[in-house]
């Protein structure tokens, strides 16, 4: 299955900031469909954070991931974030947010990052499976995450 950078896929940008918004929009209140795809749009750098990378099946986008400076505002401390894993429902279960995150995880290592870091309260299972380890469980938007921590040397 291809990995390829949303940068190569412009027109891209709106469906999957759609995705994102649909999926985690109601956590941030007033935000628009607008702003988040001029946020997606910013996080298109291809040798640099941020980045942001797309899955194909048959050419159709599918899922994606980024890597960005900062995604938890109360966290400015930790950096970078893997962020904005998400795959369509159709597509779920059968290992493509797996071949997301471990092409990200290979890209961040590429870049000298040394960990990376996010939060979720939906997917700590799979984070787990692929060597993530939790750095502890706090309040964010609303709901309590956990914050977990990939060492890119091991
Ligand atoms: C969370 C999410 C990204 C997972 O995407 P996915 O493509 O289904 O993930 P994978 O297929 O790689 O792994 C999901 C599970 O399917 C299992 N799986 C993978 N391939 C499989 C296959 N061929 N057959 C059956 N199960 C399979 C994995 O073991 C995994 O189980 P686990 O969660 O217990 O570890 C997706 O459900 C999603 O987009 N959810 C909404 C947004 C979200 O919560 N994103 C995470 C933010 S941190």
């Amino acid at each position: 299955m291809p990995i390829e950078l949303l940068a190569d896929h412009p027109l891209l940008v709106p469906v999957v900031s759609g995705w994102h918004f649909d999926e985690w929009s109601d956590r941030y209140p007033g935000s628009t469909r607008a702003a988040w795809t001029a946020e997606l749009a910013g996080r298109c750098e291809r040798d640099q954070l941020p980045i942001t990378f797309v899955a194909l099946v048959d050419s159709e986008a599918v899922g994606s991931a980024s890597l960005v400076v900062c995604d938890m505002d109360t966290r400015p401390e930790l950096s970078p974030w893997l962020a904005a894993v998400y795959v369509l429902p159709a597509f779920r279960r059968r290992g493509i947010a797996t071949a997301l995150v471990t092409h990200a995880l290979a890209q961040a290592r590429r870049f000298g990052d040394r960990h990376l870091y996010l939060w979720t309260d939906s997917a700590a299972s799979l984070y787990r499976r692929l060597g993530w380890h939790p750095l502890g469980e706090e309040p964010y938007k609303g709901k309590t995450v956990l914050v977990m921590v990939c060492d890119l040397q091991t």
